[in-house]
């Protein structure tokens, strides 16, 4: 009989794919098939993320809970960022933790599994050539990855130091991933990277040559794919030639997330970001002069050591002249080996939460403003899931949630919606 995997997914889209591989990859050579029950597992993985303090702190509360509810003789392994950056202090902290694999490292899971105090966290073993084993946890939507890594420096970043150096993967991986996942019914491919819009910089193989755009033309020339998303661009590498592209392709869908991180240039600069305000502000102002109804999502951090109150202001400021549909806001949240570490002008947990309200607040007024002004607009959505209530649940194409009354047979289908209501964070609409 096979054997069971237990897998908990903290943290972005790239670790949520990464698990999509452990699985294929335990399901293909180690005969693991997953459960949802802690306690019938014979493998327990945690798949962690070390952004801010939080999630890592979180990591050796569920050790210690997986731990106490495990089966007897089940294996307790830890994947993802905060293996790359804690590696074999995990097992010095937690001695039943039987391997360590971190997250450019995921091609050695099968290994790992089988040799207890296993640790591979090379931050640099090139897998881009690595194909791994079909998984995905979505009928409908292929996630890919098409780099590794980051090639920035934000000072107060430790993706570079747990994901390592920024490499592309070829584009006949990418194609021939996404052909497979169309075969077997996706029509939604999801393109993921830390910078995806710096596609192409970084192969291996030095005789590959493409870039974003010319990636996104070549996947929306797939037979079968009808929407392509990506994440995340990185505002600096957004040229004219993506732009247009973005705006003219129908297959693309026109939600785009643009971190910001704060509004103020001087932050900026020493967040190490490589723009000004008002570089950022001319991005959006394009993007939403040839894009009509897109969506602008975006990244905050308050509080960044030395943020004064006028500095604040100016992301304020950006946020009321962007008016993005979706903000992701983090309290700054000092990292190890970062450069902002060491930074001693660091700022009360007081003003970076009144900063975060603030900031939270403004974000709910713009919301319900956006989100009204749908009703009565016809949407193309892509439905996928059937709620109890008798609801079921799709996205629009710019990717605004949306549910109507309807049944199974919708599931999969792109339909015409007549939008009837807004919440502040989803629709009603009716088909037409
Ligand atoms: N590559 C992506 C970011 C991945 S990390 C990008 O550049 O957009 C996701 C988000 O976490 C970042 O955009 C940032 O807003 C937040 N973040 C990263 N490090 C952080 C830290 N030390 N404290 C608080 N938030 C942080
Ligand atoms: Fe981190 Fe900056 Fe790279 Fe994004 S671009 S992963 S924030 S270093
Ligand atoms: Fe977290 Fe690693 Fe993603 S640190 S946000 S899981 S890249």
């Amino acid at each position: 009989m096979g054997k069971k995997l237990f897998i908990e997914t903290l943290g972005c889209q790239m670790n949520s794919r990464d698990t999509e591989h452990i699985i294929a990859e335990l399901n293909t050579h180690n005969n693991y098939t997953t459960t949802d029950i802690l306690e019938e597992a014979d493998l327990i993985i945690i798949n962690t993320c070390s952004v801010r303090e939080r999630p890592v702190a979180k990591l050796f509360s569920e050790l210690g809970q997986f731990k106490k509810l495990r089966k007897a003789g089940a294996k307790i392994g830890v994947c993802g960022c905060t293996a790359s950056h804690l590696g074999r202090d995990i097992i010095k902290r937690a001695p039943y933790v039987d391997f360590v694999v971190g997250a450019r490292n995921v091609s050695k899971i099968s290994k790992a599994i089988e040799t207890k105090g296993t640790v591979e966290i090379d931050i640099n073993h090139d897998e881009t050539t690595y194909e791994f084993s079909d998984y995905r946890n979505s009928l409908y939507r292929a996630s890919v990855n098409i780099s590794l890594g980051c090639d920035k420096s934000c000072t107060y970043c430790i993706v570079p130091a747990t994901r390592g150096e920024e490499i592309s993967i070829p584009p006949q991986i990418i194609l021939g991933e996404i052909k497979k996942a169309v075969d077997k019914g996706a029509k939604e491919v999801f393109l993921l990277g830390q910078n995806v819009n710096n596609y192409g910089k970084y192969f291996s193989d030095k005789n590959i040559k493409s870039n974003f755009t010319k990636l996104l033309q070549d996947v929306s020339k797939i037979d079968g794919v009808e929407r392509i998303r990506f994440t995340s661009p990185h505002p600096l590498h957004m040229d004219d030639e993506f732009i247009q592209e973005f705006a003219s392709n129908p297959k693309i869908c026109k939600s785009i997330h643009i971190p910001l991180q704060s509004g103020n240039t001087k932050v900026l600069k020493e967040m190490k970001r490589g723009y000004t305000k008002e570089w950022f502000l001319k991005i959006c102002d394009r993007i939403k002069a040839m894009v009509p109804d897109v969506r602008i999502t975006t990244d905050i951090i308050v509080g960044f050591p030395g943020e004064s109150d006028k500095e604040f202001e100016d992301t304020i400021d950006v946020i009321n002249k962007v008016k993005f549909d979706q903000i992701f806001n983090f309290k700054y949240s000092a990292r190890p080996n970062t450069q902002a570490e060491t930074m001693t002008n660091t700022i009360d947990d007081e003003t970076a939460t009144k900063r975060l309200t603030q900031v939270i607040e403004l974000h709910k007024l713009h919301q319900s403003e956006l989100m009204a002004s749908n009703v009565g607009k016809t949407m193309k959505v892509f439905f996928e899931d059937l709620k109890p209530n008798g609801e079921i649940m799709g996205f629009s194409d710019n990717y605004i949630q949306v549910f109507i009354k309807g049944s199974e047979e919708l599931l999969g289908q792109i339909v015409d919606v007549k939008i009837v209501s807004n919440s502040r964070t989803s629709l009603k609409g009716e088909i037409i």
